[in-house]
């Protein structure tokens, strides 16, 4: 479904809902990571693209001071009141505008009352960033109307802070910052400590980016998340650096008696991943694919046995695509994202992209019984208004 057509869905509903037309729209990508995964909260690099689905959000303003959240993907209203600071509410969809709300407010910009729906095509727990694409979706929306635009570091971290205290994750900066800054047939090659965002070119026409979800969603992956940040602080105190960002593998060696050995793997990860996505960033501004390739399925041995945050069914995704060779268009397959289920990627040959996804199809079906769901995308834009 074009971002057109979603458009189009959510002012249908919002007259419908509202009696009249919405006067703003905004809307923001979800993203998928090529490789560096695991690296931002450790201020190393990540190497993801914003995908060619959308969170939409329209709106017009209200005569109170509340604001009224409808969501076509739930079916689900929420309405909370703008007079005291917004705090934490239900359905829990809504903490990610509440918290983005909060964030206006704690900048001392005051939000009007208004109504919104909220319409997506990012799938909704797939590692794809859906929370990070309705935060900076809302965030952009309230740009519009309040006339005031943040600067695009300052929104994104709005939005990050949004996660962490109103949704409880302590998540990276690279979901939001790639629903902010990517651009049109680009890779974002993000250094997560000086905050820079490098365009890698992703023009080649005989190479498509598929993502494949897993569909399945594993419960642990939050609580999982917070302790393998916490790990990486430990190993970063152990090696004494800032973070992970600035130990070698050299270090790690030199440390291997001191160190507790599940900590030393999460730490040979970060190290070994930040090196990898620098090499592929080269490899694609070269065309290498080959080459970026065995850097993904590399990134995906050591997040499935060293940082332990894959599961069986991303591995069966990976081993389908290990037995496909790259003759017949296969060039490299990565779990993304957290971990624990949600997408793949794969990259692969273009004139060969749909036999590969009917045999992730039937190799996944085989491995595990579930049907994945497939789409090819090109690198999408940034946030935008929509007129
Ligand atoms: C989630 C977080 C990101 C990042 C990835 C893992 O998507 O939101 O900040 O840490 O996991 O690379």
């Amino acid at each position: 479904m074009s971002l057109v057509s979603v458009v189009e869905r959510a002012s249908e509903m919002f007259a419908k809902c509202f009696g009249v037309p919405p006067l703003w729209k905004a809307a923001a990508p979800g993203r998928v990571n090529l490789i560096g995964e695991h690296t931002d909260y450790n201020e190393g690099f990540v190497l993801p693209m914003a995908i060619e689905r959308f969170t939409v959000l329209v709106a017009n303003r209200n005569s109170k001071r509340e604001v009224t959240l409808h969501s076509v993907t739930t079916g689900e209203t929420a309405t909370f009141s703008l007079r005291t600071k917004v705090e934490q509410g239900t359905p829990s969809w809504s903490n990610y505008v509440r918290g983005v709300i909060a964030g206006f407010q704690e900048r001392g910009i005051k939000v009007g009352g208004f109504n919104a729906v909220i319409d997506s095509t990012v799938p909704f727990g797939g590692g794809v960033s859906s929370s990070a694409a309705l935060e900076v979706a809302a965030a952009t929306l309230l740009e519009e109307m309040v006339g005031k635009s943040l600067d695009p570091i300052e929104k994104a971290l709005l939005c990050q802070r949004a996660e962490h205290q109103f949704a409880g994750v302590p998540c990276g900066i690279m979901d939001q910052f790639t629903s902010v800054l990517a651009r049109e047939n680009h890779a974002l090659m993000l250094d997560c400590r000086s905050r820079t965002a490098t365009p890698v070119p992703m023009t080649d026409p005989s190479v498509t980016v598929l993502v494949v979800n897993s569909n399945v969603r594993h419960r642990l992956v939050d609580g999982v998340y917070a302790s393998r940040r916490q790990q990486c602080e430990t190993a970063a105190k152990v090696l004494k650096v800032r973070a992970l960002r600035d130990a070698t593998l050299k270090d790690l060696a030199a440390a291997r008696r001191t160190i507790d050995p599940v900590v030393f793997r999460r730490a040979r990860h970060v190290i070994t991943e930040n090196e990898r996505t620098i090499q592929a960033a080269q490899a694609i501004g070269r065309r290498n694919w080959s080459h970026v390739g065995s850097l993904m399925y590399a990134s995906h041995a050591s997040l499935r046995d060293d940082y332990e945050v894959s599961c069986p069914e991303l591995d069966a995704i990976v081993k389908v695509a290990q037995e496909i060779s790259e003759e017949d268009g296969m060039i490299g397959c990565r779990m993304t994202g957290a971990g624990f289920g949600g997408c793949a990627v794969g990259l692969v040959r273009t004139k060969t992209a749909k036999a590969i996804a009917r045999r992730f199809e039937d190799g996944y079906e085989a491995m595990t019984g579930n049907m994945p769901s497939i789409f090819a995308s090109r690198p999408a834009g940034g946030a935008r208004v929509i007129s």
